[in-house]
């Protein structure tokens, strides 16, 4: 098991319903031929390589907190592309050392980085003028897949190990309108924010416990001995199936925000 709880394989199962997002994202993106451009939480990498491709980018620098999850980053790797092991809390440095951006994407990863409103702010510093930003974010917190998780986390067997740090999902993301509102403060004289919900025909309930296993619940694999995190699973599956009934296929409705701006 990786130590950081992320696992490309586990997240690469159902890869192409997690990829339609981040090429809806990159449709809003306008290339920029020469541009220098990062990818925030670019996971394996094979993403940072299209966002590149897309721009026409001279050069494009992806980030990502997980060692597992840049293990494979290498592969993809291509003329002017390179990846670094960061997490983007720390982005940018404040001392300046990153320089300065033509265009800052980031795929379903911002989730996992508190208050959005200084995040925004400390990226936009980044950004040259006519600078792009867009950023994609799961907002599904309400769907069961989101609440039994929290709702067995609780539960006596769990919470005495979890309790330690508080709930370990971060749940820090905005309304699509308070996006909106956000980047209008910043200084952005266009911009597009959606919210879209992509419905998943997946086929049954249990699929979704693999899904989510890919992405929410990495920090739950995080911080249990392996034995409670496989209990964890179980007992989230039960009750998952008790509230979603065993459903063969499974209709999974996923909420996304997606946001893209421009500077003057
Ligand atoms: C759902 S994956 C998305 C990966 C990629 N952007 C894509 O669209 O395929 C989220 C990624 O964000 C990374 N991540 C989560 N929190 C992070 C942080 N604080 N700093 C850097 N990367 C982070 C994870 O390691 C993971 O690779």
């Amino acid at each position: 098991m990786p130590a950081d709880g992320w696992d490309p394989a586990q997240y690469a199962r159902f890869g192409e319903e997690r990829q339609q997002p981040f090429f809806d994202l990159l449709a809003l993106l306008h290339p920029a031929p020469g541009c220098r451009a990062v990818d925030l939480g670019c996971g394996t990498g094979e993403l940072t390589v299209a966002l590149h491709k897309h721009l026409l980018a001279g050069e494009t620098v992806g980030i990502d907190r997980s060692a597992a999850m840049l293990d494979d980053s290498e592969r993809w790797a291509v003329e002017g592309v390179w990846f670094g092991q960061r997490d983007i809390a720390s982005f940018p440095d404040p001392d300046g050392s990153d320089g300065h951006f033509d265009v800052i994407a980031a795929n379903a990863s911002l989730q996992w980085v508190h208050d959005h409103d200084r995040l925004l702010a400390a990226l936009t510093t980044a950004l040259q003028p006519h600078g792009q930003l867009a950023f994609q974010v799961p907002t599904n917190n309400d769907h069961p897949s989101h609440s039994v998780a929290e709702e067995v986390a609780a539960e006596p067997a769990f919470a005495g190990v979890l309790a330690g740090g508080g709930d370990p999902r971060l749940a820090p993301v905005l309304a699509p309108e308070e996006y909106a509102e956000a980047l209008h403060r910043l200084g952005y004289t266009e911009q597009v924010v959606r919210l879209q919900v992509y419905g998943h025909l997946l086929g049954s309930t249990d699929d979704v416990v693999e899904w989510v296993k890919g992405t929410l619940l990495t920090p739950y694999r995080e911080r249990l001995d392996p034995a409670t995190y496989e209990a964890y699973i179980e007992r989230y599956r039960t009750r998952l199936l008790e509230v979603l009934g065993d459903q063969r296929p499974y209709f999974y409705p996923f909420k996304r925000i997606l946001c893209w701006a421009r500077l003057p």
